[in-house]
């Protein structure tokens, strides 16, 4: 009998958004699958799909609010620590070690100096595929892109490279998207890292990652280095969080040292908590350029739902710019988990009627009639309220 997702009464909450129920099923299916190959002796399996319930977890935490944030936070913790326990490329049964997160992190025996963190593979997402944030692309071209593409006129006009960009804003509107694109289109080393997973329970360990993430990056001459979910290494310094007192002098000596070394170094973070971010951070030379990320708009919101319905079979009364003028206040995430949640009535139904079936409007409302945004007006009016009191170049 394969145990149950750690606390799922606690994981599922009241009244969830199409995002959150998308993030939650996706959740268990991964969860059960890692346990599952774990139990048959597949441990790069059950760590990949591990570590995957856990990003889920921690999405579907993101998207969520009050206290239930912080009890699917904790959890996804845990299924991280999971995750990490089980050593890569381990043969044979068994539970895996927990010694084994350290041997991988320390930096000796296991992969060496961060390397871990350069995306050798980039994902086949370009700019192009980010719907609307015209400006938001156009920032990130001039800022992100060309210094690397065109180091020459870059020189010639001195144009600032490197240095740091924080993109921020609601939830699921492609912060995390843009920086996977940059990965594909830049022409330099690229590392990606979850925040959450530089934040090592160890004592130390948080340091130690980020100071050998910033030295795997100094030995590449062109580097960028992708740190989303920000907010988790550089949050407001409080006096309870002896953590964060030591993270934060650590990251921002880390982040000032590699401007007088490594000019070709830039930052790029996201983070949907921008004003959780210590002040400090935000300075010139660190992050001190700011995106925000919005909503879509309803010509974005048609070209996110004609992608999500691409290649699916379409009732020819399906009105897909209607349906863009309907969806107002979705995220681009919320936007293709309705169209998931839209699919799976036509194919349930193709399945029982042994018929071929399409999605049809009354589909698309069944599904509408349920879907609550996953951003709130009062999440919303922070988001415009932060805006209006930093710099921000989109
Ligand atoms: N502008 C967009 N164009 C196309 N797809 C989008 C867009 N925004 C969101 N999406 C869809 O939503 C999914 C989630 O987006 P992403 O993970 O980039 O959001 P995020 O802003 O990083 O959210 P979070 O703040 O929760 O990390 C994407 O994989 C994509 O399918
Ligand atoms: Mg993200």
């Amino acid at each position: 009998m394969m145990p149950p997702p750690p606390g799922a009464a606690t994981v599922q909450g009241p009244c969830m958004s199409v995002t959150q129920q998308f993030y939650l099923e996706h959740y268990e299916r991964y969860y059960r699958r890692g346990i599952e190959a774990h139990r048959k002796g597949e441990l790069d399996r059950a760590r990949h799909d591990l570590l995957k319930a856990a990003e889920m977890l921690y999405k579907l935490a993101a998207a969520s609010t009050g206290q239930l944030r912080d009890v699917r936070k904790q959890k996804a913790g845990r299924v991280l620590e999971m995750a990490q326990r089980i050593k890569p490329g381990e043969k044979g049964k068994g539970r895996a070690q927990p010694a084994a997160a350290h041997e991988t992190t320390d930096g000796e025996g296991g992969s060496p100096r961060g390397d871990e963190w350069i995306i050798a593979d980039p994902p086949e997402v370009s700019m192009d595929d980010i719907a609307g944030l015209v400006d938001v692309k156009a920032t990130i071209r001039r800022r992100v892109i060309y210094p690397f593409q065109h180091p020459e006129v870059t020189a010639r006009f001195r144009k600032q490279a490197g240095g740091g960009v924080l993109l921020y804003g609601p939830p699921g509107t492609g912060k995390t998207m843009i920086a996977r694109a940059v990965a594909n289109e830049v022409d330099a080393t690229f590392f990606s890292v979850r925040c959450s997973d530089i934040m090592s329970k160890w004592v130390g360990e948080a340091e130690k990652n980020l100071r050998r993430l910033f030295d795997a990056a100094a030995e590449h001459a062109r580097a960028v280095v992708f740190l989303d979910e920000t907010e988790a290494i550089v949050a407001r310094r409080g006096s309870d969080s002896t953590v964060m007192n030591r993270v934060i002098p650590e990251f921002l000596a880390l982040v000032d040292g590699m401007a007088g070394r490594h000019p070709a170094l830039l930052l790029l973070g996201a983070t949907n908590r921008p004003w959780d971010i210590d002040e400090a951070a935000l300075r010139p030379g660190r992050f001190g350029e700011l995106i925000y990320v919005p909503l879509p708009d309803a010509e974005a919101r048609r070209a996110i739902l004609a992608a999500a319905l691409r290649d699916i079979p379409l009732s020819p009364e399906l009105d897909v710019d209607g349906l863009a003028e309907r969806t107002a206040g979705l995220s681009g995430a919320d936007l293709v988990g309705l169209c998931e949640r839209a699919k799976d009535l036509p194919y349930e139904r193709e399945i029982t009627m042994q018929s071929p079936q399409c999605i049809e409007p009354p589909d698309i409302d069944a599904v509408l009639a349920t879907v609550r945004p996953s951003v709130s007006a009062a999440m919303l009016a922070r988001y415009e309220k932060f805006q209006n009191t930093c710099r921000t170049s989109a």
